[in-house]
């Protein structure tokens, strides 16, 4: 059985088609980081403007690569929340005609299920119960999943998401869009600093504190006429938004006694943040999972996933 997904909730066009084993036939992605960096982050107009161009293209590539034609496809899946409304809506409405000129069976997915499906398309022998971290540029959300994949929400921010304070205070550093990859290839962790933040509220995530304490600390330093560490910068930042993801995790991870840990989205690409976990669990006898790099981001293959684990 096959299936097609359809992901364009951001910036990112791309089409995928899976197999009932979770095995990836093909994932085509359109990235539109270039056109958007001109203007230091995502313009909704243009970015649904591109989607419509892309759509088409792109189902062809993900047909020819997973060497099917539409028509052993057996049921289609697209995003169809949350994400930049002109965005989302042109996979969803593409999706859904789709199914309906082929008498397909449509499977509306939520994108962050999506990303949460990446986790099993990466592992085969992942099984719930987990804790699952959400960290991507919208959202930062600690979830605990059941044996049949139902979730409830354990944890999410108050304010900012972490990807967006990543995006945030690279922009103010002069780092192009977007910045979680800049700041961390700049970040020099084995420099000595203080942490800029070391107070985080209790019972929530937040990272708008984090990101103004920074933005004042670059702007008392250059009115002082110093010259920014970039490396020690981007260290202290980094530090910063990963330890409060760890300390949290840590604290539910302790309290529910649950021996499993997914972390997925844009964020769980980060190097710093891999290893840190990786320690954490270690200690705490905890087993964890991470999506493959290429999965971490946003694609149409984990759409399929989800559908096909039927995430509620
Ligand atoms: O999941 P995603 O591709 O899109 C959303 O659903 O938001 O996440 C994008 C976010 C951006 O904020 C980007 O800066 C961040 O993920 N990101 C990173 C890294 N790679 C991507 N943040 C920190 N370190 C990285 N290596
Ligand atoms: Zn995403």
């Amino acid at each position: 059985m096959l299936t097609l997904g359809i992901e364009s909730s951001c910036d990112e066009t791309s089409v995928a088609v899976i197999n009932d084993q979770f095995q990836i036939l093909s994932n085509v992605i359109i990235s539109q980081i270039e056109i958007h960096q001109t203007f230091g982050g995502v313009v909704p107009e243009i970015a649904a403007r591109n989607h419509i161009e892309n759509i088409l293209p792109v189902l062809d590539e993900a047909l020819r690569k997973a060497n099917v034609t539409i028509n052993q496809i057996d049921q289609i899946a697209a995003t169809t929340e949350p994400g930049l409304p002109g965005a989302v809506m042109v996979g969803r409405v593409f999706g859904k005609s789709l199914a309906n000129a082929l008498n397909l069976p449509f499977f509306a997915v939520n994108h962050l299920h999506g990303h949460m499906a990446s986790l099993r398309l990466s592992n085969s022998n992942l099984q719930p119960p987990m804790l699952c971290l959400l960290v991507s540029g919208g959202h930062t959300i600690l979830y605990r999943v059941n044996e049949k994949w139902e979730i409830q929400t354990l944890c999410t921010t108050a304010d900012d998401a972490v990807g967006e304070a990543f995006d945030k205070v690279a922009r103010v550093l002069g780092l192009a869009y977007p910045g979680g990859p800049k700041i961390s290839q700049h970040a020099d962790m084995k420099l000595p600093f203080t942490p800029i933040m070391n107070k985080f509220p209790k019972n929530t995530f937040s990272y708008s504190g984090l990101k103004t304490a920074v933005l004042n600390y670059i702007n008392h330093e250059k009115q002082k006429g110093n010259v920014i560490n970039l490396p020690e910068i981007c260290a202290n930042f980094q530090y910063c938004a990963v330890v409060q993801l760890l300390n949290k995790t840590r604290e539910y991870l302790q309290q529910t006694g649950i021996k499993t840990l997914g972390i997925c989205g844009g964020v769980s690409a980060n190097q710093y943040l891999r290893e840190q976990f990786n320690n954490m669990c270690q200690e705490l006898g905890v087993q964890l999972y991470l999506p493959t790099p290429e999965l971490c981001g946003d694609n149409a293959a984990m759409i399929a996933a989800a559908a096909l684990l039927g995430i509620k």
